[in-house]
């Protein structure tokens, strides 16, 4: 990695008044989670519009909820890594929350509630754009429920009857609007944005770090590769998030 980077990266982080970070898969691939778009990830393999869809779900419930239920029986068996784990105690050493991301694996939450110990885990608790994959919630009524195993008959909500379904935003679907509002104002408020594992292609998640810098702040990157992001970047720093960020932030 390029000494005078490194330099400027850590000058970055040691002088920033306020940080928000944006994950996005890559930083769960070391914890065996695929990602969507690299080999091997999870669209190189299933079609999307199939899957996560509202119009798959009306359309084929059973095979949306049980690709889902395969997602989370395969994530129930990962754990968060190193770089989890540095962003945790990044957070919780600043106070401040900020940490943003796109990922439904659940594995910034765990790593908050292991690296906090017996202190409040908050500030570094995830505003989770995407949802969580470990959560239902219903088609109707939004009600929402810790995730079940899925059972022979479809899961309905008890109240309103209609189909219980993941919590994460499908394709073609709006995020919730507080949650997005939330993540914006960390983004707009923050002179340094820390961006990690993302391709940075879908929107509006995309758009935060942009942010950030529209309001005179900084974007550090952290990929094994260029990004859609990287020119926007002040600096860019090539590796695995699990190596960089301990590194980084530690
Ligand atoms: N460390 C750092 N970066 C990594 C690592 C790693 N160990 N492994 C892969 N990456 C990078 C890849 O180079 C790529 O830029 O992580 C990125 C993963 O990109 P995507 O697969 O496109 O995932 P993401 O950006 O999170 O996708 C955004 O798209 O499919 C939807 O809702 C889904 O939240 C997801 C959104």
């Amino acid at each position: 990695m390029e000494q005078g980077q490194w330099r400027e990266a850590r000058r970055l982080v040691r002088e920033a008044r306020r940080v928000v970070a944006l994950t996005g898969a890559g930083i769960s691939a070391e914890s065996g989670v695929p990602t969507f778009r690299d080999a091997g990830g999870l669209w190189r393999s299933y079609r999307p519009e199939e899957l996560a869809t509202p119009e798959a779900l009306i359309r084929d419930p059973r095979t949306v909820l049980e690709w889902y239920a395969w997602r989370r029986s395969r994530l129930s068996r990962c754990r968060p890594n190193a770089g989890h784990r540095a962003l945790a105690r990044f957070f919780l050493k600043r106070g401040e929350a900020g940490l943003v991301t796109q990922n439904v694996d659940g594995l910034h939450t765990h790593a908050a509630l292991e690296e906090a110990g017996d202190a409040p885990p908050d500030p570094a608790l995830p505003i989770e754009l995407h949802g969580a994959v470990g959560r239902d919630r219903c088609n109707g009524c939004e009600t929402r429920w810790p995730a079940e195993p899925l059972a022979d008959s479809l899961p309905r909500c008890a109240s309103c009857g209609d189909l219980r379904r993941p919590d994460v935003v499908l394709f073609g679907e709006t995020l919730d609007p507080e949650v997005l509002e939330r993540a914006r104002l960390l983004a707009e408020r923050a002179d340094l944005c820390l961006v990690v594992g993302t391709s940075a292609v879908v929107y509006p998640a995309a758009a935060l770090p942009l942010a950030t810098r529209e309001s005179g702040g900084h974007i550090v990157e952290v990929n094994v590769r260029s990004t859609a992001l990287t020119e926007a970047a002040t600096v860019a720093l090539r590796g695995e998030a699990g190596t960089v960020l301990p590194a980084l932030l530690d």
